[in-house]
């Protein structure tokens, strides 16, 4: 179908999935163990309502923000996520342009297929075709402590060097989760989509340094030379906290998209929980939430409750994989679109005004 008909995230994860092919179908839709998480991510969005307020002038709205210390036009941005060559020739770089186009902050995954060097220069070739008069796109660069830290420190000191403006430490991923669907089907299809060579698909071990701990800090806050750091995969307020007392900037509440430990609480149970445990927590560092964001009113949820922004991993795969930058533009307007109805109901013309005693859960968060 045409990517102008397609009218929410779900039509095109549809469309993208009907053309891909099983393996990498698999490996961007891929749960570990049971799943259970993964689905309880799209589900928390609907244990809690919305009370919107009623006869304000909402003529005007206005959804941007700023996300990890860069102007944003949303509350929304892409979350790093691997591999994006599987799905489209372009990968990674469907996304630069898409983002770029829209306004929205790329988070660049470790696991890139295409090089840090080759999305900055995408970048950069991006910042001059939009004549952004010295205000580069938003980029964020995705760190995993490797086993060779010599390696994670090039990488760090690459991306700081050419101006991106945060770093997100990814630390739910010491070990790779068990994904059984795509171990059913290794060594079964080892084709791409159409058009597409098959690369490997990267596995993780020797990514991931078991030993990585609250120690490292220092050593990476040391080569980050400034730019701030953020926390992705937390849960646990206690790990809040601990991130607040190393002065880092913010926490993602995130469980990887249900593909690392099943059974984890998702993102935004996580922020309920904390924001009703310490509200002030939430204001004191950063908090963002990524997992089963689908619709303009999920995002609209988790601001309400004091995250800065959510992040999206799967939708921006599916839509570059199904249309390229074309996609990752449609993915982007349709929540744009979705994010502007949302606060016109709700009664408010700016993030600021949505606020907690605009969502009430309609079940208690188990602790
Ligand atoms: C991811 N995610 C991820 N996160 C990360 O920090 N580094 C990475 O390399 C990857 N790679 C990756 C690959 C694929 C195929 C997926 C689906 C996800 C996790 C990602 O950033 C994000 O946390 C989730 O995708 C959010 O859930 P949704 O939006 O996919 O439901």
């Amino acid at each position: 179908p045409a990517v102008e008909t397609l009218l929410s995230l779900e039509e095109l994860q549809q469309a993208a999935e009907s053309f891909m092919s099983p393996r990498v179908k698999d490996y961007y839709g891929a749960a570990a163990n049971d799943g259970y998480t993964m689905q309880d991510n799209r589900n928390s969005f609907r244990k809690c309502r919305l009370l919107p307020r009623v006869m304000r002038d909402v003529s005007s709205i206005s959804p941007q923000t700023t996300l990890f210390g860069i102007r944003s036009a949303l509350p929304i941005y892409v979350s790093p996520a691997s591999n994006a060559l599987l799905g489209h020739p372009e990968g990674e770089l469907n996304i630069t342009r898409g983002a770029a186009r829209t306004g929205i902050i790329q988070g660049v995954s470790a696991a890139s297929s295409f090089s840090l060097g080759d999305i900055l220069d995408e970048r950069d070739e991006m910042d001059k075709e939009l004549e952004k008069d010295g205000t580069k796109m938003g980029m964020v660069y995705q760190v995993y402590v490797q086993t060779d830290r010599e390696k994670t420190e090039a990488q760090v000191r690459e991306a700081v060097s050419r101006g991106v403006q945060a770093l997100i430490l990814t630390v739910d991923t010491n070990v790779l989760g068990y994904r059984q669907s795509t171990e059913k089907i290794k060594g079964t299809t080892g084709d791409a989509s159409p058009g597409v060579r098959m690369g490997p698909i990267t596995d993780y071990p020797a990514y991931h340094d078991a030993r990585q701990s609250w120690g490292d800090l220092p050593w990476l806050k040391k080569i980050a030379n400034g730019v701030p750091i953020y926390l992705k995969g937390v849960c646990h307020i206690d790990d809040v906290r601990l991130a607040k007392e190393h002065q880092l900037a913010g926490c993602i509440l995130s469980n990887h998209g249900g593909r690392q430990l099943d059974q984890a609480r998702t993102g935004f149970d996580s922020l309920r929980s904390i924001h009703a445990e310490d509200p002030q927590l939430v204001n004191d560092v950063e908090i963002y939430v990524d997992g089963g964001v689908r619709r303009g009113t999920d995002v609209l949820q988790a601001v309400a409750l004091g995250a800065k922004g959510v992040g999206l991993g799967r939708p921006f795969l599916w839509s570059q994989a199904a249309y390229g930058e074309k996609g990752v533009i449609r993915a982007i307007r349709i929540l744009e679109s979705e994010i502007v109805m949302g606060m016109r109901l709700l009664g408010v013309t700016k993030l600021d005004q949505v606020t907690p005693d605009m969502v009430e859960c309609l079940q208690e968060v188990w602790r």
